[in-house]
């Protein structure tokens, strides 16, 4: 883990449950966290900023008027978007930005793009690449809900999957298999083709044309369910009982590549990866101006490496 700097991070959607994560995980750093929201003047708390994660969701509406000030500021912008289209929008708008931009450095998005380039290793190219989310429940929080129907809206209710170098539209109902993931979880019902924030952050730098997703098929249950109570903190860094493990296998030539994480609380884990991600810019590692994933910008291993044990199992 990289030392404290003591630098000013302002945090967009601040009031929100991933933005509390955020404002601890950079107190535990040694970062001062600038809460900022829908009233403050953006222009003003980004010139008294060294960088700003944006938290707040639906990205469709905040990413570009946060961009704008962080680049009118100078300072790097990153940000937890799950939205994919949100991810692609950013890429296309700001290559040519002349401050470090990070979208979805979070649990989708992040995670995902990090275990892939692992695993891909010094390979140039993979056949495939296969993500397999197990979640142990999921009570999304009313920015999950928002972002859920901004993305069906924007898709005019398809889905998307990452197919043949590109993004495409599926009208047909998810499949549904079963996915043999690491032990102690073993073989688990599985909804194909959960396209998310991964598949526009990976084919940014890693070439492959396929890429196929799948989530196991509770959490994708509780996410369509009428409960909105949201996550229930149970422990003392307010994460809820929530597990994950996250599997990426790279095929090439009849050959496989696996690296998968485990840990507690996708909204909480999301905190560490943004944070070290900010940590990392703000020490200049990575490119000085544009767009790109944390894969891409960072060593991934090592990135991942620094988050275990305290945050993540790797395998
Ligand atoms: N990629 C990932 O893995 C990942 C992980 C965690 C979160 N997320 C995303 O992060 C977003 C927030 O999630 P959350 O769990 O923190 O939700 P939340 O608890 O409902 O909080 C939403 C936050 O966004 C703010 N907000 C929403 N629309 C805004 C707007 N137009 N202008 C300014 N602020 C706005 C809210 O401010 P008010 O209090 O003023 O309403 C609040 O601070 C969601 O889009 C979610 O999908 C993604």
């Amino acid at each position: 883990m990289l030392g404290a700097m003591n630098e000013r991070v302002a945090i967009m959607g601040a009031t929100g449950h991933t933005g509390g994560f955020v404002a601890a995980e950079l107190h535990r750093r040694g970062l001062t966290p600038v809460p900022c929201g829908r009233s403050t003047d953006l222009d003003r708390a980004f010139r008294g900023a060294d960088a700003v994660i944006n938290c707040a969701g639906p990205f469709a509406s905040t990413a570009d008027p946060v961009i704008g000030s962080a680049i009118g500021a100078g300072i790097p912008y990153l940000d937890v978007t799950a939205e994919l289209e949100a991810v692609t929008d950013i890429f296309d708008r700001y290559a040519g930005a002349g401050i470090p931009i990070a979208p979805a450095a979070a649990f989708f998005g992040g995670l995902g793009d990090l275990l892939a380039t692992a695993a891909m290793g010094r390979w140039p190219a993979a056949e495939r690449l296969t993500i397999a989310y197990a979640l142990s429940g999921w009570r999304p929080t009313p920015g999950t809900r928002a972002t859920g129907r901004v993305s069906a809206e924007r898709r005019g209710g398809r889905r998307i999957v990452y197919s043949g170098r590109r993004l495409r539209f599926r009208t047909r109902e998810a499949p549904r298999t079963e996915w043999s993931f690491p032990a102690p979880i073993g073989s688990r019902p599985v909804v194909g083709e959960f396209t998310t924030a991964d598949s526009a952050t990976i084919p940014t730098h890693l070439d492959t044309p396929e890429i196929a997703t799948y989530m196991s098929s509770n959490a994708v249950d509780d996410l369509h369910a009428a409960d909105d109570s949201g996550p229930t903190a149970v422990d003392e860094r307010g994460r809820s009982a929530q597990t994950f493990l996250v599997e990426v296998v790279a095929s090439s030539e009849g050959t496989e590549r696996r690296a998968s994480a485990a840990g507690r609380d996708i909204y909480a884990v999301t905190a560490p990866l943004v944070v070290e991600a900010a940590v990392r810019v703000l020490s200049g590692e990575g490119d000085a101006a544009g767009v790109a994933s944390v894969g891409a910008r960072f060593e991934a291993k090592d990135f991942l490496h620094s988050l275990a044990p305290e945050h993540l199992t790797l395998e």
